[in-house]
């Protein structure tokens, strides 16, 4: 089947590369009509990402078993026309494109065009080999590892990921929050126990803080200070973790608290300045039960904060499977991957100064 055509027309062929132009990320899947050499590859690597520097294009090709996958993230218009080229190129067949979306932000920012064959490692190998095929593969293994009795192989795996991407934000997104939520779904089908979640996930968040040790921290020129807590009696942490290293990483003045009640993380907000605060959930669990009493714990933060104009962000699974909205908690706004947190809050920010200004609705809180 081929879709390129219909995922396309949103896509126009305008020439608009201002800095401010918004993100769009495509992807897709498709067959080599036959089977690249390395010198092909190579070839092949070298004269896209060349292009895709002018553009102003970043992305990632994996080709594994004859099969590609590629991410690809710019401006729409080269996104359109290096999909016009891609669509085209007689060296692959079966062009289904896996979506088409406005992107928050770049997850392979380092790379014009990164190519993977995961050849050599057979860890790695499975899961190139499940994001070509657009399976959930990848992630399944390396929940099955974090929660096996040694967890050698899931920390090497995470290592060998990282070595491969170069990119904290993609094995965020891509590997660790899905495998946090194949946690979830296996404690949901019985094959593990709750103890199994939890322990997971704390080796997911011990190996991510190994992989990010040598991360280095860009400047900005206007750092918010953010507060990041899991939610008072919420005992996941994996999330406030990743959304701690994404802000941290983007050149945020970030404080990670574990406040244990809700009167303790009214103190913190009341004796400190922060411009957001970001309020997670399990990143395994729905925890729909506790969707009331994070509402609750919103309200009671707004009104003991220190800053009054003070910005929520609300995430966890809940937010991703859709059980709740941030307008269910009264957040600004939900995130549902610490990838696009920072962009998440520059919105959410922008939005609250529009209403301040008196040209949107007030909230009613
Ligand atoms: C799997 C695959 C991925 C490709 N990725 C890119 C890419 O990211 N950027 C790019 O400029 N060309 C890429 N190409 C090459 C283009 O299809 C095309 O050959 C090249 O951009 C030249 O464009 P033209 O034939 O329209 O002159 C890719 C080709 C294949 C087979």
């Amino acid at each position: 089947m081929n879709r390129t055509t219909a995922h396309y027309a949103g896509i126009t062929h305008g020439r608009d590369q201002s800095p401010a132009a918004p993100l769009m990320t495509l992807t897709y899947r498709s067959r080599a009509t036959s089977p690249l050499s390395e010198t092909q590859l190579g070839d092949l690597q070298h004269t896209a990402a060349a292009r895709n520097r002018a553009e102003g294009i970043t992305g990632m090709v994996i080709y594994s078993d004859n099969r590609f996958f590629q991410w690809l993230e710019g401006p729409p218009a080269s996104i359109a026309r290096i999909w016009s080229s891609i669509s085209r190129d007689p060296r692959h067949a079966d062009i289904e494109a896996l979506s088409v979306h406005a992107a928050p932000t770049r997850l392979f920012a380092k790379w014009s065009l990164k190519l993977t064959t995961g050849q050599g490692d057979p860890l790695i190998e499975e899961v190139t080999a499940s994001t070509v095929s657009s399976t959930n593969a990848g992630a399944e293994r390396l929940a099955a590892l974090a929660i096996a009795a040694e967890p050698t192989e899931a920390r090497r795996l995470l290592t060998a990921a990282y070595t491969e991407f170069r990119s904290i934000s993609a094995l965020t997104e891509l590997l660790i929050e899905p495998a946090a939520r194949c946690l979830g779904d296996l404690w949901a089908a019985d094959d593990c126990g709750e103890y199994d979640v939890t322990l997971g996930l704390c080796r997911l968040q011990t190996f991510l803080r190994e992989v990010a040790a040598e991360s280095v921290q860009q400047r900005v020129e206007h750092p918010l200070v953010v507060l990041v807590a899991p939610l008072p009696g919420e005992i996941h942490m994996l999330g406030a973790t990743l959304d701690a290293e994404a802000l941290w990483q983007a050149g945020h003045d970030t404080r990670v608290r574990f406040p244990s009640t809700e009167q303790a993380l009214e103190r913190i907000v009341a004796t400190n300045w922060f411009d957001a605060i970001d309020l997670s959930l399990s990143p395994a669990f729905s925890r729909q039960h506790r969707i009331d009493r994070m509402r609750h714990i919103v309200d009671s933060v707004r009104r003991a904060s220190k800053n009054p104009a003070l910005v929520v962000i609300a995430g966890g699974r809940a937010f991703n499977d859709r059980i709740a909205s941030s307008a269910d908690v009264h957040a600004d706004a939900s995130c549902t991957s610490a990838a696009h947190l920072c962009e998440d809050i520059a919105r959410a920010r922008g939005s609250r100064q529009h209403e301040q200004a008196g040209v949107g609705i007030p909230r009613a809180l």
